[in-house]
């Protein structure tokens, strides 16, 4: 819980176009679900900037449509800023991890970056969620499938901490 008394998190990957809008879109649909959706603010950005205002890679939308997920977020870059705005920001990989906490000013913000793998369930023990952009429909296949076990679970721990 955080200001507004709201669960904050932004979902993070390289281009904002492939993982992070699925991180964003999957959590809303489980969120919506479980009708909660006036208890949570969540968006996602991406590292670089190359991407910024297109919608999400047509192979993750595709990949989520067949899944009953519609991805239709516009692709941002991560901003400073943003770590004011959210308590928890979710990484998919390493690098992910380095280049984000090495823009944190203080331990506190650190200390919001976490690993989507962190929460991983059904794929405990796996560590990344790989990036799919030079793979195949398989690819994007598993990282939906680990983003969807990732957002099960911050969704579990949000409500715990309720
Ligand atoms: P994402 O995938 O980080 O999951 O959105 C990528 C999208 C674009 C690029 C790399 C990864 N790119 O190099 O343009």
């Amino acid at each position: 819980m955080t200001k507004k008394g709201k669960h904050t998190v932004l979902f993070i990957c390289l281009g904002n176009i492939c993982r992070s809008p699925a991180g964003e879109g999957i959590m809303k649909s489980l969120v919506e679900k479980a009708g909660l959706q006036d208890e949570f603010e969540i968006d996602s950005a991406g590292i670089g900037n190359w991407h910024v205002g297109q919608l999400p890679d047509s192979r993750m939308r595709k990949c989520g449509a067949e899944h009953g997920y519609n991805f239709n977020s516009h692709a941002r870059q991560f901003q400073k800023s943003d770590f004011g705005r959210f308590e928890t920001i979710v990484v998919m990989d390493n690098e992910n991890y380095r280049a984000i906490t090495s823009m944190a000013s203080c331990q506190a913000d650190k200390d919001k970056v976490v690993r989507m793998a962190d929460y991983f369930s059904r794929h405990a023990g796996e560590r990344i969620v790989p990036d799919p952009y030079y793979g195949g429909p398989e690819d994007f296949e598993l990282a939906l499938d680990l983003i969807e076990d990732g957002c099960r679970g911050i969704l579990a721990q949000c409500r715990a901490a309720e």
